[in-house]
C-alpha cells in the first residue's frame, strides 16, 4: 500500500486526543477519545483528503490533467476534490444532483472558491446526473483534456487505501498513549471509510471493533460494498462481521434528526467541538445512545470525527429550500 502512487495533501497525523468533558457528562462509564479528521490541512479538513491522496497519485500516473467526480451539493468529497485538484495543478470538474438553487448551495459556492468548475444537473435523479457526468467527460475528451473519473465519495479500494493508513496511525497513536481501542464508531455513507478502518484493526488492532452508523444507504446495500473493499484491501485476510447500526437513519441522507441534534449541542457544550447534521452528528448520537443504554461499559471508545463541518450551513430542513428532494446516496 505504501508504494501506491500518492499525491501528498496531509502535513502530519490529524490529532488524536481524549474527550473528559463528554465522557463525564455520560456519567463516566466509558473512556472516550476522538480522532480528528475534520483538522486534517486543506479544504477546511475531512476524512476524503486520504482518499484523494491516492486518488490523484492514480491520477497523475496516467497522466490525467483533469479530474472529474460527482456528489450531492453538499458533497464533502466534491469540495475536497476541488480543493486537492486545485493544490495538485489539476483542473477539477464537479456533476452535482439538481435541480440548480439560486442562490447556490453553500457548498457549491465553496466548490467554486476552490476553481472548480460545478455543473448541476437538472433533476434530483441518478440519471439525469449520470447522463450530464457522460457529457462532460466525452466533451472534455474531445477537447484534448485527459479526464479521471472519481466515484461518487471517493470510495472503493484505491481511496479506501487511504483510510487504511488513516487506522494505521491511529493504532500508532494510541500506542504512544498507551491506550487499547475496544471500538471505533465511523459515520458510514459510501462505506470506504468503515473499510480501512476494519482492515487497518485486522492488521493492528484485532481486539477493536468498528461500528459504521449508517447515514446515506442501508445496511442491505451497503455491506455488500463494505465487505468487497475489506476483501481487496486486506486481501482475503478474515475479519470480523461488519458492524452496521441504522438506528440513526431517521428520514434518511441530509435529514438532520432530533437525536442528531442533542448529540451536537452536548458535544459542543462539553469540549468546544462542533460536528455536522448530515455524517457526524448521526454517528455520535448512535455512540450516545449506546453508552447510555450501557451496552459499552467500561470500553475505550474512539469517536472518529470525520469532518463535514460546512454541512451546518447546508439548507436541510424538509425538501430544502431549493426543493431538492435528498434521496439515497449517489
Ligand atoms: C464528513 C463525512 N463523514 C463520513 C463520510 C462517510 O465516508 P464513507 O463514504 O467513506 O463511508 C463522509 C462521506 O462523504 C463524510 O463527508
Amino acid at each position: 500500500m505504501r508504494d501506491l502512487p500518492r499525491f501528498p495533501l496531509l502535513d502530519g497525523p490529524s490529532p488524536f486526543h481524549p474527550l473528559p468533558r463528554l465522557a463525564a457528562a455520560l456519567g463516566g462509564r466509558v473512556e472516550l477519545w476522538t480522532k480528528r479528521e475534520d483538522l486534517l490541512p486543506i479544504g477546511l479538513g475531512g476524512n476524503k483528503l486520504r482518499n484523494l491522496e491516492f486518488l490523484i497519485g492514480a491520477a497523475r500516473a496516467q497522466e490525467a490533467d483533469t479530474l472529474v467526480t460527482v456528489g450531492r451539493p453538499w458533497s464533502n468529497h466534491a469540495r475536497l476534490t476541488a480543493a486537492a485538484g486545485a493544490r495538485a495543478g489539476l483542473q477539477v470538474h464537479l456533476v452535482l444532483t439538481g435541480p440548480p438553487s439560486t442562490p447556490p448551495n453553500p457548498g457549491i459556492r465553496l466548490d467554486e472558491l476552490f476553481g472548480a468548475v460545478v455543473h448541476v444537473a437538472a433533476t434530483d435523479q441518478r440519471a439525469d446526473r449520470d447522463a450530464l457526468l457522460e457529457s462532460i467527460v466525452a466533451t472534455l475528451q474531445a477537447e484534448g483534456r485527459r479526464p479521471y473519473a472519481i466515484a461518487a465519495g471517493g470510495s472503493g479500494t484505491i481511496g479506501a487505501t487511504g483510510q487504511v493508513l488513516a487506522g494505521l496511525e491511529l493504532f500508532e497513536q494510541a500506542a504512544g498513549s498507551g491506550t487499547e481501542v475496544d471500538r471505533i464508531v465511523v459515520p458510514s455513507a459510501t462505506g470506504g471509510t468503515q473499510a480501512g478502518l476494519v482492515v487497518a484493526a485486522s492488521m493492528a488492532s484485532p481486539r477493536t471493533r468498528v461500528s459504521g452508523v449508517v447515514v446515506a444507504r442501508l445496511a442491505s446495500e451497503l455491506r455488500p460494498a463494505i465487505d468487497a473493499m475489506v476483501a481487496d484491501l486486506g486481501d482475503g485476510a478474515s475479519v470480523p462481521e461488519i458492524e452496521l447500526d441504522e438506528s440513526q437513519w431517521g428520514d434518511g441522507y441530509g435529514r438532520p434528526t432530533a437525536a442528531a441534534d442533542e448529540a451536537t449541542r452536548l458535544l459542543a457544550s462539553t469540549e468546544g467541538i462542533l460536528v455536522d447534521p448530515i455524517y457526524t452528528a448521526k454517528a455520535l448520537a448512535a455512540l450516545l445512545a449506546r453508552v447510555r443504554a450501557g451496552a459499552w461499559d467500561g470500553q475505550t471508545i474512539v469517536f472518529w470525527h470525520a469532518g463535514g463541518l460546512p454541512g451546518l450551513f447546508e439548507p436541510l430542513d424538509g425538501a430544502g429550500a431549493d426543493g431538492n428532494d435528498p434521496g439515497p446516496v449517489r
